[in-house]
C-alpha cells in the first residue's frame, strides 16, 4: 500500500488526482485550507474506494501552517508519503502594476515556495527509500510572454524546477515530473469571472484526462506531461532547445564523473541508487 499528499485536493485538479489515485487504491492525505470541505471529500473517498484518507488543512502561504505539511511529508516515524502531488496553486487577476503587494506575494508563496519546501522536506525519505514520485502542477502559462501578475513567472520556476530536480535524482528511483496543463475546466475560471469555452474547444482540458495524462507520463519516466494535442505542439516546439541543453548537461555530468573525484558530488539525502526498475508503476 502507497501513500500520496496532495496539495489542494479538495476541489478542480488537485481533487481530480485524489479521485484518480483513491481509484487505484492508495492511501491519502489531502490538504487545502477548508476543513470542511477536506472532511467530505475524504468521506466520499473512503467510501467509494475503502482507501485511508488523513485530512491536513493548512494554508500553504503561512509558514507555521506549511511546516506542519513538511512534517508530515518528512518524519520517519509517520507512514512515508510515496507520491506528493503538488498542486495547491492560485492566480492573481489583476495585472503586475496594479496588483495588490499581498496577493502577488500569496502568489509566490503557494506557487513557488510551498512547491520548493514541501519538494525539499518529501525528498531525503524517498531517496532513502529509492522510491517515490513527485508531481509539480506547473502551466502553459509559465510558457507565455502575455500581460499578467506574477502567475506566468512562478509557473515557469516550477518548470524550471523540476528540470533541475529530476536531473539531481535521475540515477535514483525517485521520479519527478512537472504537469504543464493549458485551461482546465476546473471551476476555478467560473469562480474568477473569467470566460470559460464551448464544450470540445480543444483549448480547454476535463481534469481527469489531465490527470490520467500525466500519471502515464509519470508511469513512463517523463519529465514533463503536456495534455492536449494543441498544447502538446506547441510546447514541443518550445521545448527543443531545453532538450537539446538538458542532454548537453548529461552528456557533461558524464564526462564529470570520469575524472577522477576530489570531492564527493552533492546530493539531496546521500542515499545511495540501487538498481532501478523502470516497470509502468507509479512509484518506481
Ligand atoms: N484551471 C486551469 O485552467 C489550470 C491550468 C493550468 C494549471 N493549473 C494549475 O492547477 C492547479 C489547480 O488549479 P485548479 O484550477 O484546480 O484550482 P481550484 O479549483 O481553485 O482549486 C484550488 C485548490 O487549492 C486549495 N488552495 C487554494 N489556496 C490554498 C492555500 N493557500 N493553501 C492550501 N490550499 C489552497 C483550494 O482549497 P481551499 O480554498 O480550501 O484552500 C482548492 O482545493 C494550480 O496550481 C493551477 O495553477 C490550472
Amino acid at each position: 500500500m502507497t501513500t500520496a499528499l496532495i496539495t489542494g485536493a479538495s476541489a478542480g485538479l488537485g481533487a481530480a488526482f485524489a479521485r484518480r489515485l483513491a481509484a487505484e487504491g492508495h492511501d491519502l492525505v489531502l490538504v487545502a485550507r477548508d476543513r470542511g470541505r477536506l472532511e467530505a471529500t475524504a468521506a466520499q473517498l473512503r467510501a467509494a474506494h475503502g482507501v485511508g484518507v488523513e485530512v491536513l488543512p493548512a494554508d500553504l502561504t503561512v509558514p507555521s501552517a506549511r511546516a506542519l505539511v513538511e512534517w508530515r511529508l518528512s518524519e520517519p516515524g509517520l507512514t512515508p508519503v510515496d507520491v506528493l502531488v503538488n498542486n495547491a496553486g492560485v492566480e492573481t487577476d489583476d495585472e503586475f502594476p496594479g496588483a495588490l503587494m499581498a496577493d502577488l506575494q500569496a502568489e509566490i508563496d503557494l506557487n513557488v515556495t510551498a512547491v520548493l519546501r514541501l519538494t525539499r522536506a518529501a525528498l531525503p525519505g524517498m531517496l532513502a527509500r529509492d522510491r517515490g514520485s513527485v508531481i509539480n502542477v506547473a502551466s502553459f502559462a509559465g510558457y507565455l510572454p502575455a500581460r499578467g501578475s506574477a502567475y506566468g513567472a512562478s509557473k515557469a520556476w516550477v518548470l524550471s524546477f523540476t528540470d533541475t530536480v529530476a536531473a539531481s535524482v535521475s540515477d535514483t528511483g525517485v521520479r519527478v515530473i512537472a504537469l504543464c496543463a493549458g485551461r482546465i475546466r476546473t471551476g476555478s475560471h467560473e469562480r474568477a469571472g473569467r470566460p470559460v469555452g464551448a464544450p470540445g474547444s480543444p483549448l480547454w482540458l476535463d481534469p481527469d484526462d489531465v490527470v490520467e495524462a500525466c500519471l502515464r507520463d509519470l508511469r513512463r519516466g517523463r519529465r514533463m506531461c503536456t495534455p492536449g494535442r494543441l498544447y502538446r505542439s506547441v510546447v514541443a516546439t518550445l521545448e527543443l532547445p531545453r532538450r537539446t541543453l538538458r542532454l548537453l548537461a548529461r552528456l557533461a555530468g558524464r564526462s564529470r564523473e570520469q575524472q577522477p573525484a576530489a570531492a564527493p558530488a552533492p546530493s539531496l539525502a546521500g542515499a545511495g541508487a540501487g538498481e532501478r526498475d523502470r516497470g509502468e508503476h507509479l512509484v518506481a
